[in-house]
């Protein structure tokens, strides 16, 4: 089982959210996956220029490190995604690379992959990130085992750590077990269909514009 773990905080893997994230990290070691960390503080994710050049041809117009990314994230069987709260929201480092998956999106392509979240902050809210990070992936036709959020208390130090490292752990071993059961999020799937709907039928609508994406639907559909 392979866990790719996407951290967008500035600070790398030496951050409060780096900190976090190690302890999720462990409790998917634990259950035997194996982890892969990229860090988007040393790779190159530019904004997306809105070209549509990837719904034509399903790859991206811009050269950079996106689609090394992309990759990984189809090679996995679940994925972490890390930020901390910028603003009420996730880094522009992150939310570059949401951006650049709107191909990925239009497709749903991550359908039957798991995710988990993570989150810090200066002194909340936790939960509106974890939530807008879910979203993200339930749009990538994915599922979210869960997310740990909390506000920092100083350097790679938070508050209550025994019970949020404990949290953050067992929410890695539970991210190996949706995986090992496919386990199913009746709410989430709801989401899932009826996003389904909308993109089959964007897609469907644009299909002399974008032949790239009218293939992938009408394969998946035919599945
Ligand atoms: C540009 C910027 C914006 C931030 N915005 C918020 C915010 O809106 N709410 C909040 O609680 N903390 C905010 N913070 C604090 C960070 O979320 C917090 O320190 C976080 O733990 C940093 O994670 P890191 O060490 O992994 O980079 C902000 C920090 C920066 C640098």
């Amino acid at each position: 089982m392979k866990i790719l773990a996407i951290i967008a905080s500035p600070r790398g893997m030496q951050g409060n959210t780096g900190r976090l994230l190690e302890e999720v990290l462990a409790g998917v070691e634990e259950s035997g996956a194996e982890t892969e960390i990229l860090s988007l503080k040393s790779l190159k994710v530019q904004p997306c220029v809105g070209c549509d050049v990837c719904h034509k041809t399903g790859i991206c117009s811009i050269k950079d490190d996106y689609e090394g990314i992309k990759g990984k994230l189809l090679a996995s069987d679940g994925f972490i995604l890390a930020s901390p709260n910028y603003i009420f929201s996730v880094t522009a480092q992150m939310k570059a690379l949401f951006d650049r998956c709107n191909g990925m999106i239009h497709c749903m392509a991550l359908e039957g992959k798991y995710a988990a979240l993570v989150e810090t902050s200066g002194g909340g809210p936790d939960e509106e990130v974890l939530t807008y990070m879910g979203r993200f992936v339930n749009s990538l036709g994915a599922e979210s085992v869960g997310g740990v959020g909390s506000s920092m208390a100083g350097v790679r130090a938070f508050p209550d750590e025994n019970s949020l490292y404990l949290r953050a752990r067992t929410l890695g071993n539970e991210l190996c077990r949706c995986i090992a059961e496919q386990r199913r999020f009746p709410e989430q799937e709801a989401f899932i269909g009826d996003f389904k709907a909308r993109m089959s039928g964007l897609v469907d609508y644009m299909k002399d514009f974008w032949p790239f994406e009218r293939e992938f639907w009408v394969k998946k559909l035919t599945r």
